[in-house]
């Protein structure tokens, strides 16, 4: 018998001590003087007056209070370098401890920002503690993007330091972020004072005298340093994410708020306790990295895995397994491409016959929709809950899902189940009034949100509110649509902005647009997320030339496509574009990207009452099918 419904309509009812006696379970310096202004709508702030460390929750509580120095915390496993390494509690600290000390040498303290661009290594999460450690706010950026997305972010975080790997290590491929760091320095307009540079054997990297200091020369002078007590409301990070255009937005978490809500989840969401390990499977610079591989697992007092590999490849569609069986993983989170990347190499899931997955309990999905064939096939051969649970960057935890901990509830393939305790969930029409149970709408928090969720966009109050709860006055607007069923099962079905979910990444489509008209020759282009059987989705380019360029189409597509890697990054996957002779627009000027989508994805569509000249959805369509679309 789940004790959902109970526990989600206390949530309902008495928040404040729902979350009091969540909050209870961290150690606090100084305890609240409330649970929750609400002072001052629309911005809420949890548990002001408290004083906390997130380090001291994530490392010294288990070693000084709990006495589990000796307990894994990290094991860095490696198939790209073939290495495999593990940090007892104790060890962990001690290294973060020294590298905190180096940031303070450097003059790094509380409030301080310091940007991380870093491969999945042990350093990385080190790094991100030492900051949490002396309340400096960590940034940390995905090794995927390219330099003038890492020269965004340093101009809008204004990081004292910047901490980067010399490079990354993709199959078949060392990835330079040396230079790649260089370049966005000199572009950005503000300028980090130094940068520690981990100097990997793989690829080491040129070191700027005066700017550039090395990791081991940096720790090698540095003294330990103990965590510096922050207020519950200073913020632990930020971390950038796609919004509707090509300016990413500075989602801050709080201190407090985020380590009470994760702590609450790895019991209740994930029902894993102190002394198991969980693994997920994403990258440090996500925020399912953020939340799942750093900070939830190490404040539960688990062993977490810092992967630095693929599903497939590194060497074959059975690593995840072998990584399951080699650390007794007894809970894992990934995102459904990773098992579809799986599936596609090993449909029958042989591979598993290898390995002992005897502790293995359950796997997590979320990062994208995930689609009912995958789940249901990782449900038949891994003979454990397959569970979807929906949530974003902005929440940090997930807004549905099926609580195991808290006795799971019947599935329903292709529903995220209900939602999280906290989460006030209901899905709106244009006019924000509530829609009835199976109408599909804007799914919408109502607010207060609970602990966890962004407080407000770095040094964006403005920004925070026109993107997220102007359109629903006393709402947060998810961006996703969807509906909530009669049973109150959620079903998460699409974006309502143009924000596409490639392999788990979020992308705007606006963004790439935005890169495609900087092509000298480009006069107008469309870039709509089309269906892809691995990733889900991939962006998919549409350009008007200007008028009188007469170079061969194919040329301008190469180079727009290389265009996109060179300013997003690889992770864009942007690799089809068509030339063509005009775009589909309604009478008053707006593309008709949904229509054209649709063509691709070989789905129903009707022509708009609106489209200016019907005929151009015929030219798209050759278009299309000369580069592919519909896919057979
Ligand atoms: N640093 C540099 N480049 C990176 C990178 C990193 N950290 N991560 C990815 N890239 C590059 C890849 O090498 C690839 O480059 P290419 O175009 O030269 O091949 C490109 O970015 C796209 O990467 P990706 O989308 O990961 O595709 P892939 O074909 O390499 O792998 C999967 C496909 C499904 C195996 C892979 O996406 C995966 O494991 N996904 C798991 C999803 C995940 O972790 N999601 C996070 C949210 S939970
Ligand atoms: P990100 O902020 O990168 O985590 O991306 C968040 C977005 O991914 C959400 O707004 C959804 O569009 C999508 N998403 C994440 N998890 C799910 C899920 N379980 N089901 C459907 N969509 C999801």
């Amino acid at each position: 018998m789940s004790r959902y419904d109970e526990t989600y309509a206390q949530a309902q009812s008495q928040p404040e001590l729902f979350w009091e006696e969540a909050a209870n379970e961290i150690h606090w310096y100084k305890k609240w003087d409330k649970v929750l202004d609400h002072s001052n709508p629309p911005f809420y702030r949890w548990f002001p007056g408290g004083m906390v460390n997130t380090c001291y929750n994530a490392l010294d509580h288990h070693i000084d209070d709990e006495g589990y120095g000796d307990r894994l915390a990290l094991i860095y496993d490696s198939p790209v370098t073939n290495t495999v390494q593990r940090f007892t509690y104790s060890e962990l600290r001690e290294a973060v401890a020294i590298f905190a000390g180096a940031l303070s040498k450097l003059g790094v303290g509380k409030g301080d920002r310091v940007l991380i661009y870093m491969p999945m290594v042990p350093q990385t999460v080190i790094a991100m503690l030492s900051c949490a450690r002396i309340g400096a706010i960590h940034s940390v950026v995905f090794g995927g993007f390219a330099a003038p997305e890492l020269a965004t972010r340093i101009d809008d975080a204004k990081p004292k330091i910047i901490v980067a790997g010399s490079c990354g290590i993709e199959p078949g491929r060392i990835v330079s972020y040396k230079p790649l760091l260089d370049t966005a320095i000199e572009i950005a307009q503000h300028k980090p004072q130094h940068c520690i540079v981990l100097q990997r054997e793989e690829g080491p990297a040129d070191l700027k005298p005066g700017r550039d200091i090395d990791w081991s020369d940096a720790v090698g002078n540095a003294q330990p340093h103990e965590c510096v007590p922050v207020a519950s409301t200073d913020p632990v990070y930020i971390l950038y994410t796609s919004g509707t255009t090509g300016v990413p937005k500075g989602i801050v978490r709080d201190s407090a708020g985020h380590m009470v809500a994760l702590k609450w989840t790895m019991a209740n969401t994930y029902n894993t306790s102190p002394g198991e390990t969980y693994w997920a499977a994403s990258d440090v610079g996500w925020v399912v990295g953020h939340s799942y591989i750093v900070y939830a697992p190490l404040l539960q007092g688990c062993t977490t895995i810092v992967y630095e590999g693929k599903p497939v490849g590194t060497p074959d569609a059975g690593a995840f397994w072998r990584v399951i069986a080699d650390h007794k993983v007894k809970t894992m989170f990934t995102a459904p491409t990773a098992l579809r990347a799986i599936k596609r190499e090993d449909p029958s899931a042989k591979l598993l016959a290898d390995y002992d997955m005897t502790g293995f309990k359950a796997l997590f999905l979320a990062g994208e929709r995930a689609d009912p064939d995958t789940v249901e096939w990782a449900a038949q051969h891994l003979r454990t809950p397959v569970i979807d649970h929906w949530w974003q960057t902005e929440t940090g935890w997930s807004i549905t899902s099926n609580f195991l901990g808290l006795g799971a509830l019947p599935v329903k393939f292709g529903s995220s189940t209900k939602p999280a305790p906290g989460f006030n969930l209901h899905v709106l029409d244009e006019q924000a009034h509530k829609v009835k149970p199976g109408v599909i709408g804007a799914l919408s928090v109502k607010l207060p949100m609970p602990p966890g969720c962004l407080p407000t966009l770095w040094k964006n109050d403005e920004g925070y509110v026109s993107s997220y709860l102007e359109d629903y006055p006393g709402y947060y607007k998810t961006g996703d649509a969807g509906y909530i069923d009669d049973e109150g099962y959620v079903w998460v079905m699409t974006r309502t902005d143009d924000i596409i979910n490639v392999a788990g990444h979020r992308l705007s489509t606006g963004g790439i647009e935005e890169v495609l008209a900087e092509h000298p020759d480009v006069a107008e282009c469309a870039v709509m997320g089309v269906h892809d059987e691995l990733k889900g989705q991939v962006p998919l380019g549409l350009m008007v030339l200007n008028a009188g360029v007469n170079r061969p189409p194919e040329e301008i597509v190469h180079e727009s496509v290389q265009l996109v890697r060179d300013k997003i990054g690889p992770v864009a996957s942007f690799k089809t574009a068509v030339v063509v002779e005009r775009l589909p627009k309604t009478r008053s000027g707006k593309i008709l990207r949904g229509t054209m989508q649709k063509i691709a994805d070989n789905e129903d569509y009707r022509v708009p009452a609106t489209i200016d000249d019907p005929e151009i959805l015929g030219e798209i369509a050759e278009a299309l099918a000369a580069v592919g679309y519909p896919k057979q």
